[in-house]
């Protein structure tokens, strides 16, 4: 039986499973958030204000603790492009705490690493096709996040989408390690040297999109849930192609963040501990790789972040 939570490099822990909730719309995330809480047992909710949906995850949360202890229920937000600057980091992260409706997150990741310039448009682009970005780099937007650590508004900080070579160079100056990357993982893009190098400098790695993104992804990219080997695999075990992904991820080391507004999903989605993937069928899910990514920022701002 595989636990259910990891240890960060602060000795907190976070729960393996967590409820991803970018692209939730805002009529059914209030629902599926309160249900994954207090029906579906989940205690790991992903959150950003980029998904537009704070203020309705917040009257999830309102309701939920008023009989579920704060402390029970792991909390993560982002920090979006257009407030790097340090004069607007606090800013953002008090936005959000009052959206969810709490005192403060469990933790606060950095979503890119990349500053746009403040502008009420979230993804300012200019006449070429290119954001519109602002001179902060890295380094200054990662110390206006301590701050937020030192002040109480969150417990832990990170980033997500970010390159091993981010993450090294962020490793030079940081006085509070990042405890997590979040970053696109599935077998079909699977990053293993990224999660590898996470791993070994004690940064947790959280897998999104673990089901490949069935709804996001572009007409012509692969259908993950449909793969022959996976359907195969799932059918030996008498679970379904996402469980055996969501357990594959668990397995080798990650933490996931799957996605569902519906409510028998988000419960199966859960219930994936009891189950044991042999050796051989690691192999194979591993084997699946092939660099495919499905949330590609280049198609947004036409810069090869990813490289
Ligand atoms: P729905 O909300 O209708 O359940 P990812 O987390 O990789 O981005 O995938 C999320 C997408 O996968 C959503 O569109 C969600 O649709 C669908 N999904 C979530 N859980 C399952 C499941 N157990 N089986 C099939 N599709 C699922």
């Amino acid at each position: 039986m595989i636990g259910k939570t990891v240890k960060l490099n602060n000795g907190l822990t976070i729960p393996k499973i967590g409820l991803g909730t970018w692209h939730f719309p805002k009529d059914l995330v209030t629902d599926a958030v309160y249900f994954a809480i207090t029906e579906a047992g989940y205690k790991h909710i992903d959150c950003a204000s980029i998904y537009h949906n704070e203020p309705e995850i917040g009257q999830a949360f309102e309701k939920t603790f008023k009989n579920i202890s704060r402390n029970q229920i792991f909390i993560t937000s982002k920090l979006w492009n257009t407030s790097h600057n340090p004069k607007n980091v606090q800013k953002e992260c008090e936005q959000t705490l009052k959206d969810l409706k709490l005192d403060y997150l469990d933790l606060y990741l950095m979503h890119w690493g990349i500053a746009f310039k403040p502008n009420r448009d979230f993804e300012p682009i200019d006449k070429n096709g290119y954001p519109i970005l602002e001179d902060i780099s890295i380094q200054q937007t990662w110390e206006a996040m301590e701050d937020l650590v030192k002040k109480g508004l969150v417990k832990s900080i990170g980033v997500a989408n970010f390159t091993a070579t981010q993450i090294i160079d962020l490793l030079t100056y940081a006085e509070i390690k990042p405890v997590m990357n979040q970053i696109e993982l599935h077998p079909y893009l699977s990053q293993q040297s990224l999660v590898d190098l996470c791993h070994y400098k004690e940064i947790a790695v959280t897998a999104y999109s673990p089901l490949g993104t069935p709804a996001n992804r572009a007409i012509n990219d692969p259908v993950l849930m449909d793969d022959p080997i996976i359907r195969k695999i799932a059918k030996s075990h008498k679970k379904s192609p996402a469980q055996i992904l969501l357990n594959w991820g668990i397995k080798r080391g990650t933490i996931v963040i799957p996605k569902s507004v519906n409510k028998n999903r988000i419960k199966e989605n859960i219930d994936v501990f009891n189950l044991e993937l042999s050796d051989k069928e690691m192999d194979k899910l591993n084997n699946l790789n092939r660099n495919q990514r499905f949330v590609d920022s280049e198609k947004w701002w036409n810069i090869p972040y990813f490289g």
